[in-house]
């Protein structure tokens, strides 16, 4: 049964110039980690974090979106909201969903009124994954490993089957030490067995605490995925290493994103590709995400795969590129420039690749005022070997995401930039990903502007990409 979608009105009649048009945004309020998402019998279903009521974080329902093809969706109706005197009474948090024959979520319900009682809760679907049902069993993992000592934080599970077995890594923390995966086992997803942890942290290096771990393989590795949210490391970390025998062995290490992304998921599609989407987190108070109704996007989805080096590479889905409308295309220029480009938008698609000198110098500039006076800045300093993106309003800096980015020797520059209202999304050479917030006060701040020196511009190719709401 293929269920009747409810309305996108809302994101066909927007008035609202940062709100993207092509990545996901909830119908209306609040928005945070995606969950759940599976490919079944063909479409892909979307889950997410999601306040109905308001446009900041509480309530936690799990809202459902159904896409054919990644990135065009409908919205559908609610998917999972809390039950009163159950165990997810005070929120239905984050999980996934597997094939158990039938679509089943296993999630975090959280009581308490600090919500800090966090158990793992099943629900399936009978009906092509419209309706949920509760599992009366729940919840069916409650107890927190002793080695974790005190804490409330036991929550997010992602699981994966290798055979008849089920596994389920859970985010979580020990006492004193830092960040913590437990791994577990079960044959029906009812009965769990903990076995260990898959991973420790070091809370001065890589945060307090642990949130949404992701494990899967891509090749003969391994790939974890943690989000780590507690004193200063606010980030998604990746680590690239073997699994054999219930044990992760790390090669390497990276940063999944040096800006808003956060609390990521992947999921195995049909065709065999990992594809993730990340929460694009927002960077404006409470009042203006109150004012503009809605809050929070996910990125582009990404497939994922890892080069020679162990490092993780991302790019976003090809189906986008049906999106891709009026061309813009500027061939090999000088040494260098400085031009006002013949295009403007909020949505579009940006593909740049520039050879430089030791000491060269590249900026894009996005959301550009005629007069100047706001703009953001995408630029990259070879001999810093610096990626930054920054955002300008009154020639004052009012925000600013870096990374390193070393070129491999004698590689190019390449740039894929996907700027959608609010959203912008910068990955180098595909490993290095960087994305961002811009708040500009005037939609007519809409302009394109290139300067390099000591650079050579092989190719710079922009698309005004189309709205995927019908
Ligand atoms: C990550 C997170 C998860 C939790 C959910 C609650 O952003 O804190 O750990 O399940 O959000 O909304």
């Amino acid at each position: 049964m293929t269920p009747a979608p409810t309305s996108s009105q809302t994101h066909r009649t927007t008035v609202d110039f940062l709100r993207p048009t092509y990545h996901f945004t909830p119908p209306a309020n609040w928005m945070n980690d995606p969950n759940g998402v599976i490919q079944w019998r063909g479409l892909y279903h979307f889950f997410y974090q999601h306040n109905p009521l308001e446009a900041v974080w509480g309530n936690m329902h799990w809202g459902h979106a159904v896409s054919p093809d990644l990135i065009h969706w409908e919205h559908f109706p609610i998917a999972l909201a809390p039950t009163p005197g159950s165990p997810d009474e005070r929120g239905c948090f984050s999980g996934c969903a597997v094939n158990n024959g039938l679509p089943t979520f296993i999630y975090t319900g959280v009581r308490g009124e600090k919500y800090e009682i966090q158990t793992q809760c099943l629900a399936v679907s009978h009906d092509g994954l419209l309706t949920w049902e509760k599992d009366p069993r729940n919840p069916v993992l409650s107890e927190v490993p002793a080695v974790a000592g005190q804490t409330s934080d036991f929550r997010d599970p992602f699981v994966w089957r290798e055979g008849d077995i089920w596994y389920m890594v859970l985010g979580s923390r020990i006492k004193d030490v830092g960040g913590a995966v437990f791994l577990y086992r079960s044959p029906n997803l009812v009965d769990w067995e903990y076995l260990h942890p898959l991973i420790v942290g070091e809370q001065s290096r890589n945060g307090l605490f642990w949130e949404c771990p992701n494990f899967f393989p891509i090749g003969d590795k391994w790939v974890l995925l943690l989000s780590s949210n507690f004193g200063p490391y606010v980030q998604v970390l990746y680590i690239i290493g073997t699994y054999e025998n219930l044990h992760f062995t790390p090669l390497a290490e990276g940063i999944l994103d040096y800006g808003m992304i956060y609390a990521p998921l992947s999921l195995l599609d049909d065709a065999g590709r990992r594809v993730l989407f990340g929460w694009v987190r927002e960077t404006r108070p409470d009042a203006a995400m109150r004012e503009a109704g809605w809050s929070g996007a996910q990125s582009i989805p990404r497939i994922l795969s890892l080069d020679a080096h162990h490092r993780l590479l991302t790019t976003p889905a090809p189906e986008l590129l049906a999106q891709r409308g009026e061309h813009y295309h500027l061939p090999s220029a000088a040494q260098h420039g400085d031009t006002l480009l013949p295009v403007e938008g909020w949505a579009l698609d940006i593909e740049a690749t520039i050879q430089f000198q030791p000491d060269g110098l590249y900026t894009l500039t996005v959301g550009c005022a005629a007069d100047g006076s706001e703009h953001t800045d995408i630029r990259y300093d070879a001999a810093r070997r610096l990626l930054t993106v920054e955002s300008f309003q009154k020639g004052a800096v009012i925000s600013r995401h870096e990374a390193a980015h070393p070129l491999d020797e004698n590689e190019s520059l390449t740039l894929r930039i996907l700027l959608d209202g609010s959203v912008l999304e910068v990955i180098a050479n595909q490993r290095t990903s960087l994305t961002h917030r811009l708040y500009p006060e005037s939609r007519e701040s809409s302009g394109l502007r290139l300067s390099y020196e000591r650079a050579q511009i092989h190719t710079l190719d922009i698309w005004k990409m189309a709205s995927i709401w019908h």
